[in-house]
């Protein structure tokens, strides 16, 4: 039996829909979630952080800007910058059941947005002010740097790359690649997980 992860497509796996909840501030979300999804039963730390992060340092952004979400899950990061920043948003992946998720969640959440399956920027024909990504680590690190690499070439002039690495899943060599093609930051540091914003030179 081969290991599954969650960004295989499964179909075979059992469904068991649950709902999760988070609250910004004064404003709650819900998510449906299922099995063969990335952070099925809890909403991930490290996404938290870096939404809430990116967010403290967006308290005015643009009514017109655009935001997408790479290896949007069940769509957590994306519909929250969405929501509380008043944008609009676009979240890939290619996990079809979190994509299926991330359409009923988009609607639950009241956001302006759509989710559509992409392998990295492969259907991704737009560019956009803001990409932020919770990358996956377990697809490996080519994938890992095609999404965080690849980003360049779907930001605007002066858009910003955000995402978020654990120290002990290769923060630091991420950030020394990244800086080839991008000047990074790092905004955040919480048990073990640094936050970044990558804008390119
Ligand atoms: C660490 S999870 C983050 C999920 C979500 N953004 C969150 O914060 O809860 C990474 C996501 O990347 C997706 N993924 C894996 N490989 C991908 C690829 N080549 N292109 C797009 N998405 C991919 C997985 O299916 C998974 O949903």
């Amino acid at each position: 039996m081969p290991l599954e992860h969650y960004f295989t497509n499964n179909t075979n796996l059992k469904s068991e829909i649950r709902t999760l909840t988070y609250s910004y501030k004064n404003t709650p979300f819900e998510f449906f979630s299922d099995n063969g999804v990335f952070a099925k039963n809890k909403i991930d730390y490290a996404s938290k952080l870096l939404v809430e992060t990116f967010i403290e340092n967006h308290k005015e952004v643009a009514k017109q800007s655009t935001l997408l979400d790479v290896g949007c899950g069940y769509g957590f990061l994306g519909i929250v910058a969405g929501k509380i920043l008043n944008i609009n948003i676009e979240l890939v992946d290619i996990n079809k059941r979190a994509l299926h998720l991330c359409e009923r969640n988009i609607k639950l959440n009241e956001v302006k947005g759509k989710a559509y399956e992409s392998n990295a920027y492969e259907c991704v024909k737009n560019k956009y002010e803001y990409i932020i990504t919770n990358p996956p680590i377990r697809a490996g690190k080519n994938t890992v740097l095609e999404i965080l690499k690849g980003a360049k070439n779907h930001l605007l002039d002066n858009g910003e790359l955000w995402f978020v690495i654990n120290k002990d899943q290769g923060a630091k060599s991420t950030e020394k690649l990244l800086k080839e093609c991008y000047n990074v930051e790092v905004l955040a540091k919480s048990k073990g997980f640094y936050v970044f914003r990558a804008k390119i030179n």
